[in-house]
């Protein structure tokens, strides 16, 4: 029997693009997520934020980052200016600006154009029908609350405001078969696991090697333990596999340290290019 491309699944493990395909594609964007399933990923990574009129947009700040974005006129933002607050806009205002045409220093690569932030909404609904229309397997999308940090000078709503405007929303549009929320931020995680036992959690740690300490500290056991790689070795995997839990290392952007990743074990990698991930 000849099966069409689409359905031969490319990747033994969960490849995840990070931000959709920031190294390809301006980040948190519809054409970063669609150039990931593309490209064979099978999770969607994402950042939130919320508008001032109650809309939840993908955005890794929760200001217009001077780095990746335009001001409605088309000017640079200085570097240090963070007052282009998204929580203090509408999502009228936020669509004025560009963050999508700047040259990224840090990827080069990517193909630059106009890009807004997108509505969480429009993301699932191109996603899926782009899916459907291509053969592809339904993506899995693992999204991330960033409700700290504290005392940075910018708005954030507060983890209960903000984790139960995005499980209401996500539990209306697509529920939670195939997805899961991630934090780096013990509050959202205890707090999502309390209210909504439901919702499958991935804890989002910098440093591997404190993995029982960030365990106790959290007080149960999420579905996934999501560390920067660096630190990963193969006891710690084995470890964390014993109790339960899917690895899953960010953000992980060369094919030598995917490779060393793949072989301690891990479930998955999140990385900015799905295009140097091995196919294995
Ligand atoms: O999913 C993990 C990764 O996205 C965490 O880092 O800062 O890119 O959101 P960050
Ligand atoms: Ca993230």
């Amino acid at each position: 029997m000849v099966f069409p491309l689409s359905v031969i699944a490319q990747f033994s493990y969960d490849l995840q693009g990070h931000r959709g395909s920031r190294g390809l594609m301006p980040e948190n964007t519809i054409p970063a997520m669609i150039k990931a399933m593309d490209l064979g990923v099978m999770t969607l990574e994402m950042d939130l934020a919320v508008t001032k009129d109650g809309q939840v947009i993908l955005s890794h700040e929760p200001f217009m980052n001077p780095v990746i974005c335009l001001t409605p006129n088309r000017d640079e933002i200085p570097m240090d200016d963070h007052s282009h607050n998204i929580y203090q806009m509408t999502y009228a205002e936020v669509l004025a600006y560009d963050c999508g045409s700047k040259v990224h220093p840090g990827f080069p690569q990517q193909v630059k154009f106009f890009a807004t932030k997108p509505l969480l909404r429009d993301v699932f609904e191109v996603a899926e029908k782009y899916a459907k229309d291509m053969g592809l397997p339904a993506p899995r999308y693992n999204i991330e609350i960033k409700s700290s940090p504290e005392g940075d000078g910018v708005y954030h709503p507060g983890v209960a405001e903000f984790s139960d405007l995005v499980v209401k929303l996500i539990s209306e549009l697509i529920g939670w078969e195939r997805v899961n929320i991630q934090s780096f931020d013990l509050r959202v995680l205890k707090y999502i696991h309390e209210k909504y036992p439901e919702v499958p959690l991935a804890m989002l740690v910098e440093n591997a090697s404190r993995y029982q300490q960030d365990l106790d500290e959290l007080g149960f056991v999420p579905e996934f333990y999501s560390p920067y790689f660096l630190a990963l070795d193969k006891e710690i995997v084995e470890s964390l596999h014993q109790k339960g839990m899917k690895v899953v290392p960010w953000t992980v952007n060369t094919k030598e340290q995917m490779e060393r990743l793949l072989d301690l074990g891990v479930d998955g990698i999140i990385t900015d290019y799905p295009n140097l991930a091995p196919k294995r």
